[in-house]
């Protein structure tokens, strides 16, 4: 049986996007907030909700494991998680199932491509906020297993060109486990895209008047990218991801996008742009490429 990938999207993880939904598993309550987003989110769901798979496998800068990729080796993981920046926001009591049979192929096809990797075995880890997060806005049932990969720090410990390389062997790794294992994949590259931001919170965090866009120039920076996505032209935007994310703090320096992108085989055809918003200014996009 040969799997493949069905979908793949741009899932950035403000804790402000779980918080506004006011679901059970998180503690602190909203009023409202950040429905652009949100409302893209519920329209990205439509779509994968269409689509018949069977995981959805996400890639998190806010696992960063420094030299090699991690992959979630445990059948279930299930803690509370209280985001260091925002405890105030997310408090988020998750449960997850995992594809420990994917993410362990997932593992061999990355060491059979001569790239550094480990299988996580410990059963108390605690899961980053940001695989969380993209998870619930996707899936808020939780009803499919997952697969956690980490980041690594090869942007900072090498440069961009080389973090991007070895995301690139990464997605095609991440390929061919899917197809041996016959599996129906979603795709989640977990981040944002320009990431300058506000340093104090409003008084009322969901209060909407404070929310805007950081700056002009990290604006255009972003509907720039937003627009090469929309014509599909992938190819181009990793040539230029390098400057981007320098100009702009990005948070593609973890390289979930490229991973993402490789494993799909750059795909030519137009990205579905669901939402662009901000979330204490930094640039968030919800985008669905199907496959
Ligand atoms: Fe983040």
């Amino acid at each position: 049986m040969s799997g493949k990938i069905v979908a793949g999207a741009l899932a950035p993880h403000p804790p402000h996007l779980v918080y506004a939904e006011n679901p059970e598993q998180n503690e602190p309550k909203a009023e409202c907030g950040w429905e652009t987003l949100r409302w893209g989110y519920e329209s990205l769901r439509q779509n994968l909700n269409q689509i018949d798979h069977d995981v959805l496998i996400v890639h998190s800068p806010h696992w960063r494991t420094q030299t090699s990729t991690h992959f979630s080796g445990v059948s279930r993981l299930k803690s509370l998680s209280v985001d260091p920046v925002f405890p105030n926001l997310f408090r988020y009591n998750y449960d997850m199932k995992v594809d420990v049979e994917l993410a362990e192929a997932m593992y061999e096809e990355t060491k059979a491509a001569g790239l550094p990797a480990e299988m996580m075995r410990n059963k108390n880890f605690r899961v980053d906020y940001g695989s969380i997060v993209s998870l619930h806005m996707v899936s808020p049932t939780w009803q499919k297993p997952v697969v956690v990969v980490s980041s690594q720090g090869g942007a900072q410990y090498y440069n961009i060109h080389v973090m991007q390389d070895l995301m690139t062997a990464l997605g095609e790794a991440t390929r061919k486990a899917i197809e041996s294992c016959g599996r129906k994949a979603i795709l989640l590259a977990s981040h944002s895209l320009s990431h300058r931001h506000f340093v104090e919170e409003p008084d009322i965090p969901e209060d909407m008047s404070k929310e805007h866009i950081y700056n002009h120039g990290q604006y255009i920076w972003d509907m720039k990218m937003i627009e090469l996505m929309k014509q599909g032209k992938m190819k181009e935007f990793i040539d230029i991801l390098p400057d981007f994310t320098e100009m702009t703090e990005a948070e593609t320096h973890g390289g979930g996008l490229i991973w993402m992108m490789s494993a799909m085989g750059f795909p030519s055809t137009p990205a579905k742009v669901h939402a662009y918003g901000t979330v204490i200014g930094t640039g968030n996009a919800v985008v669905e490429w199907q496959a």
